[in-house]
């Protein structure tokens, strides 16, 4: 319709285009930063940087400068005369993307595996650390979107697990970790993101869908506060200096113009002080995204290398012009600043060293322009990995989940004849990163496909480190024959048949949609093993009674076929590990550490035990595909536990080398102030300068502008002329939205107030305590039952990972908070605690909860 103001035509038309399409409510205007709480002096030191910008220069903090026109993935525009150079943003959750002498960290899943604060802590940190000494000002990461809606969602693995406090306490210690380094994070995909089928039309069409708008992921406020949300409004708590807005729309409005998802939900209710970015090319609109909350657009042109921007030249003539008032982009500047002090990018800023789009030591400067626009030293080759390498190690071995043991493991070491077989078991052909972004499924799996990966420096397989081990143990005893072909079954079986023990590798893999390894379109077309793995199993028990299997998958697989056989004495799920995935896994399998990792996910008997499937074709013409999220907050365990589904192996289980039992549990009823809904008014929008005169911002003459480009700057003062978009100033015909620019005071919501939402949330209700009694390494969990008939049975509110010697006890106290009991009630936007009966629950799982006691609420 209006070809320059999609973002406006989904926010107005949405309901047009089909009369019962889910719609998304406006909220205007987009909430200023007030440097709320640990903000404040970050806040006031942005404010004044920001005082002293013209228009084009914080223009330029805020649009990406293109694709592939810098060293990172992202890099905004620079302000020359402060000596300040553009903001980089650089890939991935689990380590720097396209970085040389970087390191491969664990996935997300893994870290939920663990269970364990401090590792996810140390492992934010020593990202942070990597990310800053190459050079990158706002690392990617980490993930709680998707959150695991589909057990075969690509990217899962990216983040933690489908339980929103699990990946809101691992968001938050992550957070933490990578800002104390001095570097901001990214908690992503805000919100909804959770299939890659249909994530952007484009991509979709690539695949052959006729579709022209993204999927609309359809969900309503309650399930989106007490489910989706959750793990951001931890995030939000934690500090986030930036969060991603995604490609997909949420109720009909994409997330980057959603103004009920950034201006209402993030930014109002939960007290957002940082900046939010686009995903790559998730920018759908100029004016409407201003208005709907969007402080930085990246890669910051309309299409890869279109060299055409909808803010650049756009957003300086939109504020020229009065469409865009002065405090909006102030307050994005301001924001973007106030994650930039906040995290004391100015003590340890170095600028990027290293090149994202070449491996060469020289290359051009800016690589979607060409060489004739610049050629230097663009890869410096520092390296920035220090001892973390132990930490990954760590990380791998804590995570590694023992799903079965019938006494085979730990291996003692006495084992003479040792097979390993499986091609998970070996090396890549192809080399480590032989594939582009780790898009294949070649050799050991210790890291899915897309954006989210890293460079590995080397990849321990676990043929080799079990080689190594086995020479070490048998002083010229022991024999380790390998075989990592699949298709070699006869030579399997042949050793299969001598051996004390197999271990047999198998895996499977998924990731991100712009890559399809084996036809699977980013996300998984089946929960079952790759490569015959199945069948490689299958082979081996029928000629071994020790068999040993170890699972790298990215999610759940399907192993009903094979579980229960007597010959399968041990199952180990190892996830996807990181680059000492072989050395962790023999720390494991040798008993050099204590077993204690929990499955942060559910293992169903088959695809359908886990309800809703990926909506893999479209149902709305060439509309945006509709996904309606009808299942509510059930998903994963709540699903099973509501549907009276018995899984193979429920959340939250995980063997031990050693038992452990739990006594005692205590109740105290602690006596917080009444929850309040927060009143009042913020104060008014603070203007930071006033908008000048077009002259002021053209491009200053002489200057030999980079080809596609993006600048702040204007080609004459002649406003549309410069924007160049055929319906500028159509403005006052098209829909802006009603109180868009309205800078005066406006209400506080009244689940608002604080960092995370209303501060009476974070009061805490309860203590409660239970004694573990154990020989080994054991966590502890905390689950509620909100008591109503339409609530989950239970749901985990807390955890505790302990290490105990032998015989030994630890009194385990954790609190439960009023949000941990609470209720969202979407009539009066706030939070709630039910008059039903609650219950807290104490035990190793899911489905293992020993001790209980009601709650005297
Ligand atoms: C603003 O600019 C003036 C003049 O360039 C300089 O003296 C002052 O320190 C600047 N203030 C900030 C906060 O950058
Ligand atoms: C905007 O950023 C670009 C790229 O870094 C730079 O060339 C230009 O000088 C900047 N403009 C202003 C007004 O600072
Ligand atoms: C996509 O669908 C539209 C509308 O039905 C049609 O006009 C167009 O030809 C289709 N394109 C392709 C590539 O099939
Ligand atoms: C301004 O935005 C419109 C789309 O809204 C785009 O077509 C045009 O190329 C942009 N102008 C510039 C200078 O990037
Ligand atoms: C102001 O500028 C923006 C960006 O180019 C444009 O989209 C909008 O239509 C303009 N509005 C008016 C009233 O000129
Ligand atoms: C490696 O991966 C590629 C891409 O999936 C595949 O075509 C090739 O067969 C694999 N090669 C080996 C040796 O595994
Ligand atoms: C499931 O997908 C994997 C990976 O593409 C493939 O190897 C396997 O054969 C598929 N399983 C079935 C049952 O089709
Ligand atoms: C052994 O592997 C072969 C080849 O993949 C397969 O056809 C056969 O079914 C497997 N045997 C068993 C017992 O599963
Ligand atoms: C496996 O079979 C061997 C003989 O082939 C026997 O000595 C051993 O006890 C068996 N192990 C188990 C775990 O059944
Ligand atoms: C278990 O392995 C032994 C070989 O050690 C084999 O004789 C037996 O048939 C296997 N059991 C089953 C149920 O496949
Ligand atoms: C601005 O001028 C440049 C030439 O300097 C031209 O390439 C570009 O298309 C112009 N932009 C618009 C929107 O007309």
């Amino acid at each position: 319709m209006w070809p320059g103001w999609p973002g406006l035509v989904a926010i107005g038309a949405a309901s047009a285009v089909k009369a019962d399409l889910a719609y998304s409510p406006p909220f205007y205007p987009s909430p200023w930063a007030s440097g709320q709480g640990e903000w404040a002096v970050a806040h006031q030191r942005a404010v004044e940087f920001v005082s002293n910008l013209t228009l084009a220069e914080k223009v330029n903090l805020t649009t990406g400068v293109g694709w592939q026109e810098e060293s990172c993935v992202g890099e905004s525009g620079s302000i020359p005369r402060l000596g300040f150079w553009g903001i980089c943003t650089q890939d991935s959750p689990l380590g720097v993307r396209f970085g040389d002498y970087v390191s491969a960290f664990p996935a997300g899943v893994n870290v939920a595996a663990t269970w364990d604060r401090s590792l996810a802590y140390l492992r934010g940190r020593a990202m942070g650390e990597e990310h800053r000494d190459k050079g990158v000002d706002v690392q990617l990461g980490p993930v709680a979107g998707p959150l695991g809606r589909h057990p075969d969602g690509g990217r899962n693995w990216e983040g933690f697990s489908p339980d929103p406090v699990l990946t809101g306490v691992m968001m938050a210690e992550t957070i933490k970790g990578i800002q104390d380094a001095g570097v901001i994070a990214c908690a992503k995909h805000f919100i909804g993101n959770e299939q890659e089928h249909f994530r952007q039309s484009s991509e979709a069409q690539g695949y052959g869908y006729n579709i022209t708008e993204s999927v609309s992921s359809n969900i309503d406020d309650k399930t989106l506060h007490e489910l989706y949300l959750w793990p951001f409004a931890d995030a939000v708590r934690a500090g986030v200096g930036s969060v991603m807005c995604s490609y997909n729309q949420v109720n009909n409005s994409y997330s980057c113009s959603n103004s009920y998802l950034l201006n209402k939900v993030l930014k109002a209710e939960l007290g957002f002080q940082g900046f939010v970015m686009t995903d790559w090319g998730a920018h759908h609109g100029g004016v409407s995204t201003a208005f709907a909350g969007l402080d930085m657009p990246m890669p910051g042109d309309v299409a890869f290398g279109s060299g055409t921007s909808f803010w650049g030249t756009n957003l300086t003539a939109a504020v020229l012009n009065g469409t865009i008032p002065e405090w909006r982009i102030d307050d994005m500047a301001v924001r973007i600043m106030s994650a930039f002090y906040k995290v004391g990018r100015d003590a340890v800023r170095t600028p990027p060293n290293f090149n994202s789009w070449t491996t060469a030591e020289f290359g051009p400067l800016h690589a979607q322009a060409g060489p004739e626009y610049g050629w230097g030293k663009v890869n410096e080759r520092v390296n920035v990995r220090g001892q973390h390498a132990q930490v990954i190690r760590a990380i791998g071995s804590s995570s590694t989940v023992l799903l079965k043991n019938n006494g085979a493991l730990p291996l003692t070491g006495k084992e003479r004849f040792v097979a390993v077989l499986g091609e998970d078991a070996g090396s890549n052909a192809y080399g480590a990163n032989g594939c582009d972004d780790r898009g294949c499924d070649n050799g050991t799996l210790a890291m899915g496909w897309g954006s989210g990966t890293t460079n590995f420096p080397y990849l321990v397989t676990p043929e080799q480190a079990i080689q190594n081990q086995v020479i070490q143990n048998g002083l010229g005893e022991g024999e380790v024959y390998a075989v990592t072909d699949n298709g070699a079954i006869k030579q399997m079986v042949d050793l299969a048949s001598q051996a004390s023990v197999s271990l047999v590798f198998v895996n499977a893999d998924s990731g991100e949609g712009y890559i399809n390894v084996d036809g699977n379109e980013g996300d998984r077309k089946n929960l079952t093993l790759w490569k015959n793995g199945e069948a490689v199993i299958k082979n081996v028990t029928a000629n071994c009674n020790n068999t040993v299997v170890v699972i790298h998958s990215v999610g759940p697989v399907l192993i009903g076929e094979w579980y229960d056989h007597p010959n399968v004495t041990a199952i180990l799920w190892a996830g996807v590990p990181g680059q000492e995935s072989g050395n962790s896994l023999v720390d494991v399998l040798y008993g050099k550490v204590s077993t204690g990792a929990k499955t942060p996910f559910t293992w169903g008997k088959t695809r359908e035990a886990y309800g809703e499937s990926l909506l893999v074709e479209p149902n709305n013409g060439v509309g945006a595909p509709q996904d309606d999220f009808t299942e509510g907050v059930f998903i994963d365990y709540r699903h099973f536990d509501k549907n009276d589904e018995t899984p193979i192996y429920e959340f939250g289980y995980g063997l031990s080398y050693t038992t452990f039992s739990y006594s005692n549990l205590q109740v105290q009823a602690l006596n917080p102030l009444p929850y309040k809904p927060v009143t009042g008014k913020t104060g008014p929008a603070p203007s930071l300068g006033s908008a000048g005169k077009a002259s002021d911002d053209l491009y200053p003459s002489g200057l030999r502008k980079v080809a596609k480009y993006i600048y702040p700057w204007l080609n004459s003062t002649d406003l549309k002329a410069s924007s160049g978009d055929p319906d500028y100033g159509l403005d006052t015909l098209v829909y802006i939205p009603a109180g868009a620019s309205d800078g005066s005071p406006q209400p506080i919501l009244p689940a608002g107030g604080g960092p995370g939402g209303n501060p009476g949330l974070y009061d805490e209700l309860f203590w409660v305590s239970a004694t573990i009694t154990n020989t080994g390494d054991v966590i502890g969990d905390e689950y509620v039952s909100l008591g109503g008939p339409d609530e989950p049975k239970v749901v985990l509110r807390g955890f505790n990972r302990y290490t105990l010697g032998p015989g030994q006890q630890a009194v385990w106290t954790a609190s439960l908070t009023r949000r941990d009991l609470s209720n969202w009630d979407p009539e009066t936007q706030n939070w709630y605690i039910s008059k039903y009966p609650k219950t807290v629950y104490v035990g190793s799982s899911s489905r293992n909860l020993p001790l209980n006691a009601t709650l005297p609420l």
